[in-house]
């Protein structure tokens, strides 16, 4: 069974999304370890109701980011951790966890990346006026929020959405797509090709969306 380590900064809305899926017996995985690197992170909550062990690293007690990361990567090899997912971590991941977990982090971005990556990515599209956003999972490489894409989930915009209405929309998009992709990986049926990541077993349709409504 893949074993999953999770990092987390914040309420972890998407960590109990893939929490539910494991407990239900659809995505064959054990999560085995949640690293928090703030001390009253919710997440934490939602590990101790799971019986999921739980690790505050406090990235202050580090003399550097990539020290801080060199030992979030020690705490995962020490539990054979195959798969790293970030839900809600909000930092930069740096080269010691990258090159200790090639192509085997995920992350979820608010966003249709490239489209507004780092913060914020729902107040950026809202702002920008765009018609269509959604959410990505990525696998992580050192930029930020620029990996291989794996899936991709797309809302309307509306013109008088705000940072939360859109937020909302968006996530309960993210709780369907996260676990799918985590599922998919444990399946074994994703393959990496330079950015371009292959989906086994995987019918793609030529169907679109038009926001607003036309014709
Ligand atoms: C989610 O919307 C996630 O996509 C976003 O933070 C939120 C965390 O919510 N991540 C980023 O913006 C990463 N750049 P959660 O803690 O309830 O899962």
């Amino acid at each position: 069974m893949l074993t999953i380590g999770v990092l987390a900064s914040g309420r972890g809305s998407n960590f109990q999304s893939i929490i539910d899926e494991a407990e239900a017996g659809r995505l064959k995985a054990s999560i085995k370890l949640l690293v928090v690197d703030k001390p009253d992170a919710y997440a934490v909550e939602r590990a101790k109701k799971h019986s999921i062990e739980h690790l505050f690293i406090n990235p202050k007690e580090f003399p550097s980011k990539d020290d801080y990361f060199r030992k979030i990567a020690a705490e995962l090899k020490a539990r054979d951790i195959e798969l790293v997912a970030l839900a809600g971590f909000m930092r930069i991941v740096r080269k010691p966890l990258v090159d200790a977990f090639p192509n085997r982090i995920m992350n979820i971005h608010p966003a249709l990346l490239p489209s507004f990556p780092g913060l914020h990515g729902q107040k950026q599209a809202a702002d920008y006026g765009v018609r269509i956003s959604g959410c990505t999972v990525h696998f992580v490489d050192e930029g930020m929020d620029t990996g291989p894409v794996i899936i991709q989930a797309a809302v309307p915009v509306r013109p008088d959405d705000t940072e939360d209405t859109l937020s909302a929309r968006i996530l309960k998009l993210e709780h369907k797509i996260y676990p799918e992709a985590i599922k998919l990986y444990a399946e074994g049926r994703l393959r990496v090709e330079g950015r371009i990541v292959k989906i086994a077993g995987c019918e793609l349709k030529d169907e679109y969306i038009v926001n607003p409504p036309i014709g």
